[in-house]
């Protein structure tokens, strides 16, 4: 298992590039399966988790190809309707896999993508919201049953506990394209990640309407077209080059953004006394003198992300004061707050709550990344650390970032990667 050396204390400059979103690039390779013809999908990044999505649509018999950024996919001789535990099991957003797969074939079997260590991920809504299509589901075995003799549009509330969830409106929304007649999804996930899949089913002549607001229209068509399409830049990859910038006291420029999905992001750094200067695709950041502890909530888009809450842990961590973080998505979302600890950082964690006393610097350490945001966090850490940081396990963060330590490099980082068997 690969490891990454960081000798800290660098500060940051020059420029960075974001790469495609990862969580937008994953639903709109699943739903090349709805259409026959050859989908082009751009600025595809290259990661662990994208190619591992690309094995199951060959799985089932679809040809996929990834070449610089670009996928070519062809879901034209697609033999098999099964998802398997052994692919499934390794990612989540394999589980999306679902509805297009019922569109297809009027049934699926999708391997239940059982326990992850940010917490209990259910699928309890993307189950609820294709039985509201028509669908009979059962779960045996470890696997979803899905099978319909004809989906049909419906009425569909699909909010839980913690609020409205990405996935689960990405399979509803890629099996009602196909449906009979005309669905709502009231509570839809507003991500961009979302919209940008909607945009991308219209495009294959889909009809879909509010998609970005908690009220999705669609109205069901009975062929999709395969299209050219671009993936949206990767707004958590931003993020967290934004927090490196930060943290550093450096000075960088992160291009190749939709300042938009970046907003609650900004925000926060602006209350915290970071300086950000805007261009119309880039944004700087530099640190300021006086950075001031801050409270941050995460909510759903366009709420403060929980994709980001690890990486700001990090930079609060060496702010003076006391910083408190809430995690209302994953109340369980913490692993990094013992190996911030391991760095120096004082913190506490209290249910959901994480109660950050700033200290003054943090030291090197080994450490060891637990999943892909709390890596990232304990890279961004490394980076402002005094004396050298052994991240081990780096294979998480390979899911998540195209050429971290290249990208880090280019901005001035001492940051190297030892392989190992
Ligand atoms: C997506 O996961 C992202 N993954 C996650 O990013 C991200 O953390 C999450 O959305 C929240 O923004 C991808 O897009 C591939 P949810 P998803 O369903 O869709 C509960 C990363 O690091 N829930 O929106 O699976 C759930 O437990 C990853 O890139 C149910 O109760 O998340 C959570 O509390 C990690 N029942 C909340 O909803 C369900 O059926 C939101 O989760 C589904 C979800």
């Amino acid at each position: 298992m690969d490891k990454l050396i960081i000798e800290g204390g660098v500060r940051l400059k020059g420029s960075v590039r974001i790469s495609g979103s990862k969580n937008a690039a994953l639903p709109i390779l699943a739903a090349t399966i709805l259409t026959d013809e050859v989908c082009v999908i751009r600025n595809v990044p290259n990661l662990r988790d994208v190619h591992l999505m690309l094995r199951i649509l060959r799985t089932l018999g679809a040809q996929a190809e990834f070449k610089k950024g670009v996928v070519t996919a062809c879901s034209k001789r697609l033999k098999s309707y099964t998802a398997p535990y052994n692919l499934v099991s390794k990612m989540r957003a394999s589980f999306c896999v679902l509805g297009p797969l019922l569109a297809r074939f009027n049934k699926a079997k999708v391997s239940l993508p059982g326990g992850c260590i940010i917490g209990v991920r259910p699928v309890d809504l993307h189950i609820k919201g294709l039985k509201r299509l028509n669908a009979d589901i059962t779960v045996s075995g470890g696997y979803v049953h899905a099978r319909s003799d004809e989906l049909k549009g419906g009425h569909i509330y699909l909010g839980g506990e913690f609020g409205s969830s990405v996935l689960a409106t990405a399979n509803v929304l890629m099996a009602a394209v196909r449906a009979k007649g005309t669905t709502i999804i009231e509570n839809a996930a507003c991500e961009p990640e979302v919209v940008d899949l909607a945009n991308f089913l219209n495009k294959m002549g889909a009809e879909i309407e509010g998609a970005g607001t908690p009220a999705i229209e669609i109205k069901g068509v009975k062929a999709l077209k395969g299209v050219e399409h671009k993936v949206i830049p990767d707004r958590i990859e931003a993020g967290t080059f934004m927090t490196a910038g930060a943290i550093t006291g450096g000075n960088i420029v992160i291009t190749g953004i939709i300042h938009k999905h970046l907003s609650a992001l900004i925000d926060k750094l602006e209350e915290i006394g970071v300086i950000l200067e805007r261009t119309d695709s880039s944004l700087r950041i530099k640190a300021g003198r006086n950075l001031k502890p801050a409270n941050i909530t995460t909510l759903p888009y366009p709420g403060f992300p929980t994709d980001m809450q690890a990486q700001f842990m990090s930079l609060l961590s060496i702010i003076p004061g006391v910083s408190v973080i809430t995690e209302k998505i994953y109340p369980d979302r913490f692993m990094h707050v013992a190996e911030l600890n391991r760095m120096g950082a004082h913190i506490q964690k209290e249910g959901p709550h994480a109660i950050i006393a700033g200290v003054k610097y943090l030291s090197g350490a080994p450490v060891m990344a637990s999943d892909l945001r709390a890596s990232a966090a304990l890279v961004v850490a490394a980076l402002a650390a005094g004396g050298k940081t052994e991240v081990s396990r780096v294979y998480h963060i390979d899911r998540g970032y195209e050429n971290i330590e290249k990208k880090l490099e280019a901005l001035g980082a001492k940051i190297l990667r030892i392989k190992e068997n």
